[in-house]
């Protein structure tokens, strides 16, 4: 904790895909709130660099390190920094802002437009509230991808990452695992239509 911060306030080292060092903001009853947390750096280092423009979505973003990872490599894109935790939103504006990453839209679920065309999604979900809330929000939302679309997700393979990927296949959004590390899987989803996109992975 930096000296002279209020209790229950951290500002934690993230390294950005290019290779910048730069701190978040984060707060006392948010995820990983002492430092990034691990299977974040594995789906950023992993996962393909985002499209240079269009929506992309951060799916449950905390306290930001996902968004402004994405923002920072393409800063003609929207990126939708998306949760349900009011104080998760309130830290991602504020390190989105200090950090000058000025593309970034903050919105709880509900306030996402409804037409919203998503070209990729990158997260790393909530396990915790269980797989069948964890099963309804994919669904919702991989079911906004534009047709050449793509998500990139990372769970931890001791928390189901195995499973899932037949479960998304199965419910019409064909997964594989792209990538692991540190007990941590990288699930790619790809559209049926969609062309395989090679893009270099975002790097550590
Ligand atoms: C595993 S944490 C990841 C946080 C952040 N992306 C990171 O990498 O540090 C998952 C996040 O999903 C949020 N969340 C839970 N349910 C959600 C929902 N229905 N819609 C959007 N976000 C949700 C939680 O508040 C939490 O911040």
């Amino acid at each position: 904790m930096t000296i002279g911060t209020p209790p229950g306030f951290f500002r934690v080292p993230f390294r950005l895909p290019g290779g910048e060092e730069v701190e978040l903001d984060t707060d006392r009853g948010l995820f990983s709130v002492a430092h990034v947390d691990p299977g974040t750096k594995v789906l950023l280092a992993k996962a393909p660099s985002p499209p240079a423009e269009g929506n992309l979505v951060d799916l449950g973003c905390g306290y930001g390190p996902i968004s402004i990872a994405l923002a920072k490599q393409s800063p003609k894109a929207t990126v939708w920094a998306v949760d349900v935790n009011p104080r998760a939103r309130e830290l991602t504006e504020a390190n989105a802002r200090r950090l000058g990453a000025h593309n970034i839209r903050v919105v709880a679920p509900d306030d996402a437009p409804d037409d919203l065309v998503v070209a990729a999604l990158y997260s790393n979900p909530p396990l915790h509230t269980g797989k069948s809330h964890l099963h309804e929000l994919l669904v919702h939302w991989l079911g906004r991808l534009a047709p050449d679309g793509g998500a990139w997700l990372v769970v931890k393979r001791s928390l189901g990452s195995d499973s899932l990927i037949p479960w998304l296949t199965n419910s019409g959004f064909p997964a594989n695992k792209l990538g692991s590390r540190r007990g941590y899987r990288v699930i790619e989803v790809r559209l049926p239509d969609s062309p395989a996109q090679a893009r270099g992975a975002m790097g550590e």
